[in-house]
C-alpha cells in the first residue's frame, strides 16, 4: 500500500520500504542526475546508487549480461585483468576465479564507499586487489594488462574517449577490452500514456551519455580496436517495485513538478498506475544494453 498526501506545490516524494509514495513536506529541487555516478562519494543520492547497483545484480538477466561479457574476453590462467569501475566487486571476483592465483584483477574506482564496501564483500580474495582509483588517470604502466572489463562506466562521462583511450593505453597489444553499456532510447515501459512519455524523457536527460551503447561499436574503432563484435542484450523488469530500486521516481518526479512538466495530480495517478499494473501483470520495463568486445 502507498500513501499520498498533497500540499500545494510544496510536497516532497519518499522511497519508504519498497514503495515510491508521495507526503507532504516541504522539499527543494532535488536535480536528480545519473552524473552521480562520477562521484559518488560527495553525493547526496549516493546510497540510492549504491544500493541500486545491488538491485540490478538481483535480477537474473543482468548477471547472465555480466557473465556473457566476461566470458566473450576469453581468458586464460594467469591473465592479468583490469576492472574498471568495479563498484561492489561481483565482477572482478568472476573474473578473479578464472584467472586462478597465478592471475590476478585490480579492480579500480573512484568511489572509497564502494571500494570499502567490496573489500567488505570479498575478504578473501588473493587475487583481487581492490583500490580507490579514477578511470581517467591509472596508476598501471603502458601495455601491463592481458584485458579490461568495463560495465556502466562510460555512460557517466563527457570524456569518454579520453578515458577509454587511458584504459586501452594499460592493455597489452592483442589485449582484449570488453565494454558493457546501455541505450536510454531504447528503454520501453507499459503502462504507455503522456506522463511516461514526460518521465522518460527526464530519464533520457538524466543520463550524461543517454545513446553511449549504442555508439560503442564506433568508439572501439577510433580507438583502431580489431576484431571487433557486439552482443546486443536486454534487460527486462516486470515489477515496478524493483525498477525503483534502480530509477528515483520520486527525486525524478519531484523534479519535474518543480519545472512545471508534470502536476502533483500527474505524478501520483502515474505511479498509482505503474503500482495497479504490476499486480495485474501487465507492468513492463526493457533497455538494451550492448557489450562490445575487440581487441588492441
Ligand atoms: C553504474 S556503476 C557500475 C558499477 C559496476 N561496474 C557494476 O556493473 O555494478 C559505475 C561505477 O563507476 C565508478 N566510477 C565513476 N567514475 C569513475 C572514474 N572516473 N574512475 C573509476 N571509476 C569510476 C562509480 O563509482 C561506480 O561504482
Amino acid at each position: 500500500m502507498w500513501l499520498i498526501y498533497i500540499y500545494n506545490r510544496n510536497y516532497c516524494c519518499n522511497i519508504i520500504g519498497d514503495n515510491v509514495t508521495l507526503i507532504m513536506s516541504v522539499q527543494s529541487l532535488n536535480n536528480f542526475h545519473f552524473k552521480s555516478f562520477d562521484n559518488l562519494d560527495e553525493d547526496k543520492d549516493a546510497d540510492f546508487f549504491i544500493n541500486s547497483m545491488d538491485a540490478l545484480e538481483s535480477i537474473p538477466s543482468v548477471r547472465s549480461i555480466k557473465d556473457r561479457a566476461i566470458d566473450a574476453m576469453n581468458l586464460q590462467i594467469g591473465d592479468i585483468v583490469l576492472e574498471a569501475g568495479c563498484g561492489h566487486g561481483r565482477d572482478a571476483q568472476e573474473i578473479g576465479k578464472i584467472v586462478g592465483n597465478i592471475g590476478r584483477v585490480e579492480a579500480i574506482d573512484v568511489s572509497l564507499k564502494t571500494i570499502n564496501e567490496a573489500k567488505v564483500r570479498y575478504p578473501n580474495s588473493n587475487n583481487v586487489n581492490f583500490s580507490v582509483m579514477s578511470a581517467n588517470d591509472i596508476k598501471f604502466a603502458n601495455n601491463y594488462f592481458s584485458a579490461c572489463h568495463l560495465d556502466r562506466l562510460l555512460v557517466g562521462h563527457n570524456n569518454y574517449d579520453n578515458m577509454f583511450a587511458e584504459i586501452l593505453r594499460t592493455i597489452k597489444p592483442k589485449g582484449i577490452a570488453s565494454v558493457t553499456d546501455v541505450d536510454s532510447l531504447s528503454i520501453v515501459m507499459y503502462p504507455f500514456n503522456e506522463s511516461t512519455k514526460k518521465i522518460l524523457k527526464q530519464i533520457q536527460r538524466s543520463f550524461v551519455n543517454p545513446f553511449i551503447g549504442r555508439m560503442l561499436p564506433e568508439l572501439f574503432i577510433k580507438q583502431n580496436l580489431k576484431n571487433i563484435h557486439t552482443l546486443p542484450e536486454l534487460i527486462t523488469i516486470e515489477d515496478f517495485t524493483i525498477l525503483s530500486k534502480i530509477f528515483p521516481f520520486s527525486n525524478i518526479i519531484n523534479d519535474m513538478i518543480h519545472n512545471d512538466e508534470l502536476t502533483v495530480t500527474e505524478g501520483n495517478s502515474w505511479i498509482d498506475s505503474m503500482y495497479k499494473a504490476t499486480n495485474d501483470g501487465r507492468f513492463l520495463y526493457c533497455i538494451t544494453l550492448f557489450t562490445v568486445i575487440g581487441q588492441k
